[in-house]
């Protein structure tokens, strides 16, 4: 089959792999209709994933018919239409039965953080992605949806991440009615976060990144107040003047380990690799939420310690709060706000990519060019 193939740092391909088997009796082989390319795969992309191996496939934003079925799932069928989160999760283990889902137990036996995760280096497993034209799904019974008849298959593969990772990075910021939340990073996570702000009461809704085009985007679909942190200044002195000198209520980073914007968390973190990425974002979060304030943070880091000054988040009482979204858990609320429009996923996907040109998608979503927001991966099967 046709697969992405991971060859080093900034260096993907497509290639011929071999198609997945059934390997447990709880596995399911689905034919990929639809697989994204995420701000995540951006970090394994760079190489600041430890363990991620050449010849890995990534993709863990995945959905498409159901092939095959070991002989003990019961839930799905040989042409079940299905989104698969992008947790790997046993729903049995201690941190399944708390809807953890991220945190699965099992699924990512070695590691005492994430649970496993589709196509996310062995640091998060060692399965195998969705970019490809198949995916082996382990535990098929417990993650994997059936995509109801209403639903599109753009708005289904948007499920599996985008928009439950939007809404648990509002949902961790404990939004109180009138709330100011200030959302860091425009991307497709951000983006979504600010709009679910909006149904936990936010007040006002505030994003900062520093490419327009996001920005516009952010401004009308959230919708929100944007602002390009190149043109403020001090971020941190501008959230204290539009907040009365108090600070925000709520600030969500939706950006991770590789943010831009500041000379020296960028030199430490992203070119000498003294500290585990440049935590600029969260940096700006915690400085600037006010005293008693929540921080939640979605954006990725890794598992190496990052400069952010802790000192503040203990002299001014903050809550700090974040975990891969827990996507089976959301799933069955967020349907019915797709349902009845409250969120539109789709909107936010910009470009349908044939899987056999996944390294340009890369590279322009890396690059975030031609306007890219959210890129979406078309196999030749599902193109017809
Ligand atoms: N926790 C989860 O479950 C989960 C799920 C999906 C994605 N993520 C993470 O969320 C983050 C965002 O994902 P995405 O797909 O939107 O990525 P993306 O790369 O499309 O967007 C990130 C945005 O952050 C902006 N940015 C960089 N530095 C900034 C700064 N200092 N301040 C403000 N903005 C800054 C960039 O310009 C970019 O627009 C990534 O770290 C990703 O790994 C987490
Ligand atoms: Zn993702
Ligand atoms: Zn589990």
């Amino acid at each position: 089959m046709l697969a992405m193939n991971y060859r080093g740092p900034r260096r993907v391909r497509i290639d011929q792999k071999p198609e997945p088997e059934i390997q447990h009796p709880q596995d399911a082989i689905v034919r990929v209709l639809r697989s994204c390319i995420c701000g995540s795969d951006l970090h394994l992309y760079n190489g600041s994933v430890p363990d991620t191996r050449v010849g890995m496939t990534f993709g863990h934003e995945v959905c498409g018919i159901v092939e095959e079925v070991g002989q003990g799932v019961e839930n799905l069928k040989t042409g079940d239409h299905v989104l698969v989160p992008f947790n790997i999760a046993c729903g049995k283990c201690v941190f399944c039965q708390q809807e953890m889902y991220g945190n699965c137990h099992e699924s990512n036996p070695e590691a005492t953080a994430v649970g496993g995760i589709f196509g996310y280096s062995h640091t998060a497993g060692g399965y195998d992605g969705g970019q490809a034209e198949y995916v082996r799904v382990p535990y098929a019974d417990v993650s994997p949806t059936i995509i109801p008849e209403w639903m599109d298959l753009d708005d289904a593969v948007m499920m599996t991440d985008v928009v439950p990772t939007g809404y648990q990075a509002a949902e961790m910021g404990g939004i109180q009615p009138g709330d100011t939340v200030v959302v860091f990073g425009a991307g497709p996570v951000g983006i979504m976060a600010a709009r679910c702000a909006w149904l936990f009461g936010a007040g006002r809704v505030i994003v900062i990144d520093h490419i327009d085009y996001r920005l516009e985007f952010a401004r009308d679909y959230a919708p929100a107040e944007v602002y390009d942190y190149k043109e403020l200044g001090d971020v941190v002195l501008f959230l204290k003047k539009t907040t009365d000198w108090i600070g925000a209520d709520v600030c969500i980073d939706a950006v991770g380990a590789e943010a831009t914007g500041r000379a020296m968390q960028t030199l430490l973190g992203k070119q000498l690799h003294l500290v585990g990425g440049a935590a600029t974002a969260l940096q700006w979060a915690i400085n600037g939420v006010r005293k008693g304030g929540v921080v939640s943070i979605v954006g990725v880091y890794g598992p190496i310690g990052t400069l952010v000054p802790i000192g503040n988040v203990v002299n001014k009482g903050l809550t700090l709060r974040g975990n891969q979204a827990s996507v089976k858990r959301l799933l069955p609320r967020l349907m019915e706000h797709v349902r009845n429009g409250v969120i539109d996923p789709k909107a936010l996907i910009t470009h349908r990519i044939p899987l056999e040109e996944v390294a340009e998608g890369y590279r322009m979503f890396s690059a975030k060019l031609d306007n890219c927001i959210k890129p979406v991966l078309i196999p030749p099967r599902a193109r017809s």
